[in-house]
């Protein structure tokens, strides 16, 4: 299935993927275990099963990145939030050729054109479950890829709050994030964005989360 860009959950929180399917299989194997377990004279055995904390996430990680460049650092913002995350995924995958830029690709021409909108393999189930958004991208041409606009455009962000992040060869996040608040309704919430290089580490993430938005989110 397109989009899986979450197999890394090392130590700490999973994030959970979403992805058409939604939420993982939650099943456990506790049953099992108590059906083949002999030792089965403890009346505590077969007592309530253990309350899970309520896990439910508000917060949704979405992130694009043509060259995985931009997926580790959604990876991790999940990781750290606890969130669910999503990859955007184009239905027609880009190559290689059509990444090469400055060569009127096809990167570069979606990048000339504001109106084109590639399209989206899959989509977010409930994504009005989610309160806020953590929207990563790669800069093309300065800009957000118009996939990024695809997106934004596919759902109702009325009232969520959305937090841009970027990386990029050198540029900054510029106004990639501020021409994209135009196709939002106006109670859309946009925090300021950051653009990363590329390997930067889950620190460094963690520490922008904690002074960015989880002072927000607490707020
Ligand atoms: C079509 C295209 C245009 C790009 N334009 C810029 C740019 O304007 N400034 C920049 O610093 N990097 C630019 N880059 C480099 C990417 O922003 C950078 O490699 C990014 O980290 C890739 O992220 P990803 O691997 O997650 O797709 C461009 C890359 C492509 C494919």
């Amino acid at each position: 299935m397109a989009g899986c860009g979450n197999e890394n959950s090392e130590n700490g929180a999973e994030s959970n993927l979403t992805q058409t399917g939604g939420q993982a299989d939650q099943s456990t194997n506790h049953e099992q275990e108590g059906s083949e377990t002999e030792n089965q004279e403890s009346p505590e055995a077969v007592s309530e099963p253990e309350q899970e904390p309520d896990m439910e996430t508000k917060t949704l990680v979405v992130y694009f990145s043509a060259t995985g460049t931009t997926r580790p650092l959604a990876e991790y913002t999940a990781e750290i939030l606890d969130a669910d995350i999503y990859e955007i995924v184009a239905e027609e995958p880009y190559t290689e050729d059509d990444l090469a830029y400055y060569t009127n690709g096809r990167a570069d021409q979606e990048q000339n054109d504001p109106n084109v909108r590639p399209a989206i393999s899959g989509s977010v189930e409930n994504m009005e479950r989610y309160d806020t958004i953590i929207l990563g991208y790669p800069i093309w041409h300065g800009q957000a890829p118009r996939i990024i606009s695809t997106f934004l455009e596919s759902y109702d962000f009325s009232g969520k709050t959305i937090v841009p992040f970027c990386t990029s060869h050198s540029s900054g996040i510029g106004s990639s994030a501020s021409n994209l608040h135009s196709l939002c309704p106006d109670s859309t919430k946009w925090l300021d964005g950051e653009r990363f290089e590329g390997g930067t580490s889950k620190e460094t993430i963690r520490n922008w989360l904690e002074k960015r938005i989880m002072t927000f989110m607490k707020a």
